[in-house]
């Protein structure tokens, strides 16, 4: 998919945070892709808790757990959040089976040895069956799949969007601006030459980043090799001029030079990730950044009223294919970027949704 995001400077306007009226964003122009400028805001709210019912240690989400935790009750459930979750996609419009089946009849095998470092060691977490898949992201159907899941995530996130292409502009779009308003504000000497996306899976926000800023060098990386081998599969059909760099090594400890980026992104990765793991990635990305550098991190928001209110048969279907939401609800990640040495960090809801969470190294 195309995406149009423009290059730092040309910033897209913000989200209100003030709720507009529930309007409905514009239609996409021209060649299909919506223009950014031109797409209405979607209303950001929080909700009266700080975190959702659901989730961390309440009385809901032991017993959510409990169900999950019985075997035959979470094959089940397993198998149902995967039909829901394809079905649901594909009545907005995101062709899941299609997309999945181009993929995994195209060459990207090619593309497996040449990205896997086989010196690699998996964390216990990541060898677990995760996103109803047996062998979690370490699959081709995983894999396959993964650009429908991202698109289906953002459709869920931004109802009212008119396509999955309008959806992605502004779900990424106010991302990006969260994190370029941040970098003005605390970091407006230092310019952004080196970008890292940990936890980039087939480069979705990674390509969002190297458009929004076209001169910077931008490496992606991943734990999964078979994710990795799409983002380099779907980079060369594209041909960019400045292309990404794809790394296959642990966030946590990737191997890279200390002080290398000037901004480390980790979109959608920590709330799979447990709370020990997620405190590994947020020190390594403070040992790679320069001083000034940026870490943005963007995900689901606890205080997101949409979250707050999600149905039951929503939310138990979710927490049975995302093993570590509990923890990722329960981690102060504020106070855990403090305790790593970032400073001036900052929350805010970038959609109805989800959050970008910003934190500067000391000069
Ligand atoms: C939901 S996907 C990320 C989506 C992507 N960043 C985006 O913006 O569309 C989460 C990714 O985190 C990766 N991941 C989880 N733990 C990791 C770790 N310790 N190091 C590197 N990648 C990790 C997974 O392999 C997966 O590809």
């Amino acid at each position: 998919m195309a995406l149009r995001i423009p290059p730092s400077g040309a910033l897209l306007r913000p989200p209100n945070p003030v709720p507009p009226t529930s309007r409905r964003p514009r239609r996409a122009r021209g060649n299909g892709v919506a223009v950014a400028h031109a797409i209405a805001s979607p209303k950001l709210e929080e909700g009266n808790l700080d975190r959702p019912r659901w989730a961390g240690e309440t009385p809901l989400s032991r017993l959510v757990g409990a169900l999950i935790a019985f075997k035959p009750l979470y094959s089940l459930m397993k198998v149902g959040a995967r039909n829901v979750l394809i079905k649901t996609a594909e009545k907005s419009n995101v062709p899941w089976r299609d997309m999945a089946k181009k993929i995994l009849e195209s060459d990207v095998y090619e593309e497996l040895e040449k990205i896997r470092d086989p010196s690699v060691v998996y964390p216990d977490y990541y060898l677990n069956p995760f996103h109803a898949y047996d062998d979690g992201n370490l699959s081709w159907l995983a894999a396959a799949e993964a650009e429908a899941a991202t698109m289906s995530m953002t459709r869920r996130a931004i109802p009212d969007a008119s396509s999955a292409e309008e959806a992605t502009q502004i779900l990424r779009g106010g991302w990006l601006n969260a994190i370029e308003e941040y970098r003005q504000q605390y970091s407006a000497n230092t310019a952004v030459n080196d970008i890292l996306d940990i936890g980039c899976s087939i480069g979705v926000g990674t390509d969002c980043l190297a458009e929004k800023y076209p001169t910077a060098k931008v490496t992606g990386l991943d734990l999964s090799p078979y994710f990795l081998a799409v983002a380099q599969y779907k980079e060369k059909k594209k041909g960019r001029r400045n292309p990404i760099r794809w790394i296959h090594a642990n966030g946590e400890s990737t191997g890279l030079p200390s002080k290398s980026f000037d901004l480390v992104s980790l979109s959608y990765v920590i709330h799979e990730c447990p709370a020990r793991a997620t405190i590994g990635l947020v020190k390594e990305a403070f040992r790679l950044l320069r001083p000034g550098g940026t870490l943005a991190i963007t995900d689901n928001s606890p205080k997101s009223k949409v979250l707050q209110e999600l149905s039951p048969v929503l939310f138990t279907l979710m927490k049975s294919t995302e093993p570590f939401l509990d923890e990722y609800y329960l981690l102060d990640l504020e106070e855990a970027l403090q305790a790593v040495g970032f400073v001036n960090v900052k929350s805010r809801l970038t959609d109805p949704r989800h959050r970008t969470v910003t934190g500067t190294v000391p000069i």
